[in-house]
């Protein structure tokens, strides 16, 4: 069966995929239609709710979307929902490992470690019926980045527990532990106890 997924986010397609086994899912490229809404809110919550209603609105058929990011504690839980564009507030575009390494740089120096990728899935099937699920992935900050798998602020996230960054974990290993995968997980099991009608 096939699912859209509000995102042109290809790493998160990927996920999803697996995350999502008895699923096709469709991002908006896959249907030739342009989507980047404007994320305006201030919670994870509040974006995932955007980029669904946004996608549904053109395709009138139940949507799944994700906002996530990564919280800082020593820096207030930045960037948080501004995770993608991060450092790009002041005119300058900074791409993936231009993030990264702003972040190493503006955690120089604090003892202070903690922080926690966020995710918030929402399945929407109407502007009055959908479903949300926020879930996190506890870790610390390193002072280098460590690994090749993941993508985004992966090899900056160090899991104590297992000795080794998110990017250096399996793909499955990541799925098991990760935000997105134990929201996914969720909401793919209401889907079984609940299909839409
Ligand atoms: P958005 O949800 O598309 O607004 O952007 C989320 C941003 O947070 C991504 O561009 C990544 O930089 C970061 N992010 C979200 N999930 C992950 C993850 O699983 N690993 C690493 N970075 C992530």
């Amino acid at each position: 069966m096939k699912i859209y997924f509000a995102s042109g986010n290809e790493h998160k397609r990927e996920e999803m995929a697996r995350i999502f086994p008895d699923y096709e899912i469709r991002i908006p490229k896959d249907e030739g239609i342009a989507f980047d809404p404007e994320e305006t809110e201030n919670t994870f919550f509040g974006n995932a709710l955007i980029k669904a209603e946004s996608l549904w609105k053109i395709v009138r058929a139940p949507v799944l979307a994700d906002d996530s990011g990564i919280c800082v504690d020593a820096l207030g839980g930045a960037p948080g929902v501004t995770s993608a564009r991060f450092g790009s507030e002041n005119g300058q575009i900074l791409d993936s490992p231009g993030r990264n390494a702003l972040l190493i740089a503006k955690m120089a120096g604090i003892p202070d470690r903690k922080c926690r990728f966020v995710c918030n899935m929402v399945l929407f099937l109407g502007p009055d019926r959908f479903w949300s699920v926020q879930e996190t992935l506890e870790g610390e900050l390193v002072t280098e980045g460590r690994g090749e798998g993941g993508f985004g602020y992966d090899p900056l996230v160090y899991l104590g527990e297992y000795g080794k960054t998110v990017a250096e974990l399996s793909p499955k290993e990541k799925d098991l532990l990760s935000h997105r995968g134990k929201a996914g997980r969720k909401i793919s099991a209401l889907l079984s106890l609940f299909p839409p009608e």
